[in-house]
């Protein structure tokens, strides 16, 4: 598997045997939906604590006392849960956004909903709804897929025209490939992405290969993989 800074400066990929496992039940066809949901959900509670841990305002090296002593080397202290809000990327990143929302239940949420045509894999933005002073916060944009790139720019728009720095923004993701870590390099540099896997790339449907399929049909069970949508066997 491809290391993610080779495509994006600013991303890192989660490696560990627990990732490894969890990710092999979400790509597997035959995974039922009970079971890839109950995949999803523990992965997704992993990769928010990781995108918990690099968000912008965390204290590094800060000073703690333990119950035998004190320290400060290595320490990571997360903004407080107000300070923070998850932003949903409707309809997949929701699921994340909850996996964030059961480690923080006081941050601030906020829903983008982009559509990426079957047909064309570009974006579309029916909807979106952000608290107030959104600016000052700490983001957790949430994806469990980066394929081209085009949902999370479009909703990276969104962000960047109520006042936020892409600076502000850890962008938490389940699958990625090349194009869209290199996309994101290119036109948002300053966001940070933590994912799970970076894959060989994309097919002609712009699905990721090998991927997974599509995230969202399979958690919610809205069709299967045998109509053959995903440009898939
Ligand atoms: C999926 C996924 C991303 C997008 C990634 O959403 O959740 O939002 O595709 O593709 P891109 O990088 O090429 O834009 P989809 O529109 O299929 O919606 P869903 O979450 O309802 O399945
Ligand atoms: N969205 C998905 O759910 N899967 C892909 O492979 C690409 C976009």
């Amino acid at each position: 598997m491809e290391h993610a800074p080779q495509f994006n400066k600013q991303a890192v990929r989660l490696e560990s045997r627990a990732v490894r496992m969890l990710l092999t039940q979400l790509r597997a066809k035959e995974t039922t939906q009970q079971a890839f949901v109950a995949a999803a959900d523990r992965l997704c509670s992993m990769l928010a604590e990781e995108a918990l841990a690099l968000l912008p305002d965390v204290q590094v090296d800060a000073l703690i006392t333990t119950p035998c002593g004190s320290m400060s080397a290595g320490t990571i202290v997360c903004p407080p849960d107000g300070d923070i809000v998850i932003v949903d990327i409707v309809r997949s990143g929701g699921i994340l956004q909850e996996a964030v929302r059961r480690v923080c239940p006081g941050a601030g949420t906020a829903k983008i909903l982009v559509q990426r045509d079957e047909a064309t894999a570009l974006p579309s933005l029916p909807y979106s709804k952000l608290p107030p002073n959104i600016a000052s916060k700490n983001i957790v944009l949430c994806d469990p897929m980066l394929a081209t790139g085009g949902s999370a720019m479009m909703a990276l728009g969104v962000l960047r025209a109520a006042g936020l720095e892409d600076e502000r923004v850890v962008f938490a993701n389940v699958v990625s490939c090349p194009e869209g870590l290199r996309r994101l390099a290119t036109e948002a540099p300053g966001v940070q992405i933590v994912t799970c896997a970076v894959d060989a790339g994309l097919n002609e449907q712009s699905f990721i290969v090998p991927g997974l399929g599509d995230f969202g049909d399979r958690y919610f069970g809205t069709y299967g993989y045998e109509e053959g949508l995903w440009g898939c066997d």
